[in-house]
């Protein structure tokens, strides 16, 4: 899977702040129309690879192509919808008017169809004049995912999009990320979760920076001899301590 259309290429990519190496040497490949987890511990360069992949902080090696782009220009081109792991929400806007002005900061084009599309597919169109500050923690995150999506991007960087979210919820979510993959979009979602990495095509488990083992869920448990994905993650750290 070494082809210019990849989703993402990532090679042995690294970022220092300051005395902290947040990513040291970070590989990974992401495929469309594939749902690759990051899956890590707190701290472990998740948010820092997917933020460099997002084309908002420069990277200190290594290279990183997104569809064939570099990050910014990807970006640029509306070919990535990010969710970030905190909503970035303005809590005194409207749903929908915080759709709008995401829309003209990523220059969606035909802003309103589009808005509506998102609206629906997250199922909060009924809710579109209500300020968010009036929303539920569920439908702050329908509105983040929502605006993640706007425009349909082919890559979707989602950064725990399920961290409090209910169950009923959270079902939703992943039924419509393999909704998207089908149709070949590329999703990178990061957890930390380990029950969730089960409903992922691959995992990249990553500690302190880099991606320690990759596969699909019950390959890693099969090759670290484990019976569960929590335990593989700590029989794989120790062998790479
Ligand atoms: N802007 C920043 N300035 C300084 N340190 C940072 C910054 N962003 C992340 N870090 C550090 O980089 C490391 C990786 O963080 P992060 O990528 O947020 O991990 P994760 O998302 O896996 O929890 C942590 O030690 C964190 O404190
Ligand atoms: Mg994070």
């Amino acid at each position: 899977m070494n082809s210019p259309t990849a989703a993402i290429v990532a090679r042995d990519v690294r970022k220092r702040f300051g005395a902290v190496e947040a990513l040291r040497g970070f590989d990974l490949e992401v495929a469309p129309g594939e749902i690759v987890g990051l899956l890590g511990p707190n701290g472990s360069g998740k948010t820092t690879f997917i933020r460099s992949v997002a084309g908002l902080l420069r990277v200190d090696g290594g290279v990183e192509r997104v569809l064939g782009r570099s990050p910014r220009e990807a970006v640029a081109a509306g070919l990535v919808g990010y969710m970030t792991q905190t909503p970035a929400l303005y809590q005194e806007l409207s749903v929908q008017e915080n759709l709008a002005f995401f829309a003209a900061l990523r220059d969606v084009a035909g802003t309103a169809a589009a808005i509506d599309e998102a609206l629906r597919v997250v199922g909060l169109a009924e809710r579109r004049r209500s300020p968010v500050a009036t929303l539920s923690g569920g439908m702050r995150q329908r509105v983040s995912l929502a605006v993640a999506l706007l425009g349909r991007p082919p890559l979707l960087l989602l950064d725990e999009p399920t961290v409090g979210v209910d169950p009923a919820l959270r079902r939703e979510f992943w039924a419509f990320f393999r909704e998207l993959a089908g149709q070949r979009t590329a999703v990178l979602v990061s957890s930390h979760v380990m029950d969730e990495a089960e409903r992922c095509d691959r995992l990249a488990l990553i500690r302190a920076g880099r991606v320690i083992a990759e596969g699909s869920a019950a390959r890693i448990r099969e090759r670290a001899g484990a019976a569960d994905l929590e335990e593989a993650f700590l029989r794989l750290s120790e062998s790479v301590a």
